[in-house]
């Protein structure tokens, strides 16, 4: 096999209101791993959509092998050897997992996957998937599955392709447990080891230096630097710096005062089968930071707080009162909003415009007034949202599907912080985010939490010790940890989040 190596020179893509990539660079050469880097809106999704085909550049070439060639639709990306797996993977829910895996690479097409094909693909799916150790039920309709799983489908569906030279990965981790993440990067490093080149795109940047060779930046739909991630100088500061286009003085804001009266108070709630009791509250003034990695019961806990999951124990007071919470309804009645982090599985991301999803979950706010008024209500509040969290979209007209993947992460964000409530949980609230706007969100919560109670949730140790006051720790339904966060180092906090034993 000839030496890949690949080329996009001058490439230009505009969309009504936005040029998303402007005169944009990007070469890979062969069996490398290239992280693409820069922030919500930078581009990175948009160029490799070019280079698979989903979308036509309005100027620009792409070489490959010193040749020039055409990528006129997806089938073409595929022909010629480029795999890719999409930041927000389209699957036909009522498929199965194996139906999905090789949907277009079956091209004759009447009755779709006939009887005999069927027996062999599944066959073909199961192989992949040994190379692939997740267990998942290829035969399942894959909306059944969770998102993780789907994931999986997705990168399946990537390795299923046999001519591959270039795999794309748009944030493959984003939702993957640790565990998943260590078997994806065995993965990426067989294929590299085999020959293939891979762009990886993600947002976390230890991720760079532990899989890829080279990385590019891109800012404004153009690149601003490629080098070798071993290179001199290059560190979290630095790349954060490139994407930024300025310093980052700081990302956590300072921490909170000492705190005020109770405004949650939650005792010995618990779900059999899932999490003992836990106790916990949240103050005005004050961050409750609760961290535990997958199985550690986190999400149960916050499905049960909201009423989603139905708790066998436990007595909830907000302010002083005795709530019962019964269903997620119940809780946003008495104040108690849970914004969600993965926006794909809760199904947040719609066809709506920014403006209606930035209002949805705080009708009551604008009813009552008249049709037009309503309509200008919600246009005003959703144009503060855009500018406080920073949200990149032309209008806030544009549907939500439309904008890059972190910046619908803002928008979730935003729907959440215009309910007028008494106590918010965030959950795992800067999925897919960049780091400047990271930054946004972290002091907007913070502002939030001066006189609302405010709990973060989630597996990003890191992000939960940089924010909260009082430190909690959850493994395997238990509280293992339960302090102030200023007793806490962050050593000892992932490491009981590991291990589930507090350490001095
Ligand atoms: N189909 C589309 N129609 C209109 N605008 C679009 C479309 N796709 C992307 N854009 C806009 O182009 C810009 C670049 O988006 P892109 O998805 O490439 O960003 P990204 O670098 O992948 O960001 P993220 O890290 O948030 O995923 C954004 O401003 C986005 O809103
Ligand atoms: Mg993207």
């Amino acid at each position: 096999m000839e030496e890949l190596s690949l080329e996009m020179t001058g490439i230009v893509k505009e969309f009504p209101g936005v040029r998303a990539l402007d005169g944009a660079e990007f070469k890979l050469e062969h069996g490398e791993v290239h992280a693409l880097l820069g922030i919500n809106g930078a581009g990175k999704s948009t160029l490799i959509k070019v280079l698979s085909g989903v979308y036509r550049a309005d100027a620009g070439q792409i070489t490959l092998n010193g040749r020039q060639i055409e990528i006129s639709s997806p089938q073409a990306a595929i022909d010629a050897g480029i795999a890719t797996v999409y930041q927000d993977p389209q699957m036909i829910p009522s498929f199965t997992g194996y139906e999905n895996i090789f949907l277009g690479a079956e091209s004759e097409s009447t009755g779709l996957f006939p009887r005999i094909r069927r027996k062999k693909l599944l066959a073909r799916a199961r192989g992949l998937l040994e190379k692939f150790p997740v267990d998942i039920d290829l035969t399942r309709p894959v909306g059944e599955l969770q998102a993780v799983e789907k994931e999986s489908i997705a990168i399946l569906r990537a390795l299923s392709r046999e001519n591959m030279s270039v795999l794309v990965l748009d944030e493959p981790t984003s939702i993957l447990t640790r565990k998943e993440i260590g078997i994806l990067f065995e993965q990426i490093r067989m294929l590299k080891e085999s020959g293939i080149s891979i762009i990886y795109i993600t947002h976390r940047l230890d991720e760079v230096f532990q899989i890829a060779d080279r990385l590019t930046v891109f800012r404004d739909g153009r690149n601003v630097a490629t080098c070798n991630t071993s290179a001199e100088g290059i560190d979290h500061a630095r790349i954060a710096e490139l994407m930024l286009g300025r310093e980052l003085s700081h990302v956590y804001p300072p921490k909170g005062q000492p705190p005020d009266d109770d405004v949650l108070s939650v005792k010995d709630l618990a779900l059999a089968g899932r999490f003992s009791e836990t106790s916990f509250t949240a103050k005005r003034g004050w961050i409750l930071g609760v961290f535990g990695l997958v199985g550690s019961g986190i999400d149960d806990l916050c499905k049960t707080l909201f009423g989603v999951l139905h708790r066998t124990a436990g007595v909830t007071e907000i302010n002083g009162r005795k709530v019962a919470l019964a269903s997620p309804a119940d809780a946003i009645a008495n104040g108690l909003f849970l914004v969600p982090g993965d926006r794909r599985a809760e199904g947040q991301i719609s066809d709506e415009s920014v403006a209606f999803n930035v209002i949805l979950s705080n009708m009551a706010r604008v009813a009552g007034l008249g049709f037009l008024i309503r309509r200008r209500e919600e246009r005003l509040a959703a144009w503060s949202m855009v500018e406080e969290l920073d949200i990149k979209t032309p209008d806030v007209a544009a549907a939500v599907s439309l904008l890059s993947g972190g910046n619908q992460q803002k928008v979730v964000i935003g729907k959440g912080l215009y309910t007028d409530g008494e106590v918010y949980v965030f959950q795992e609230p800067t999925v897919g985010v960049d780091v400047g706007a990271k930054a946004g969100i972290y002091e907007m919560i913070r502002r939030l939490s001066a006189d609302k109670g405010v709990i973060v949730v989630g597996s990003d140790c890191e992000e939960i010790y940089g924010l909260c006051d009082h430190a909690m720790v959850m493994y395997q339904g238990r509280v293992v940890m339960d302090k102030p966060a200023s007793e806490v180092r962050l050593e000892q906090m992932l490491l009981c989040g590991l291990t589930g034993k507090a350490r001095e």
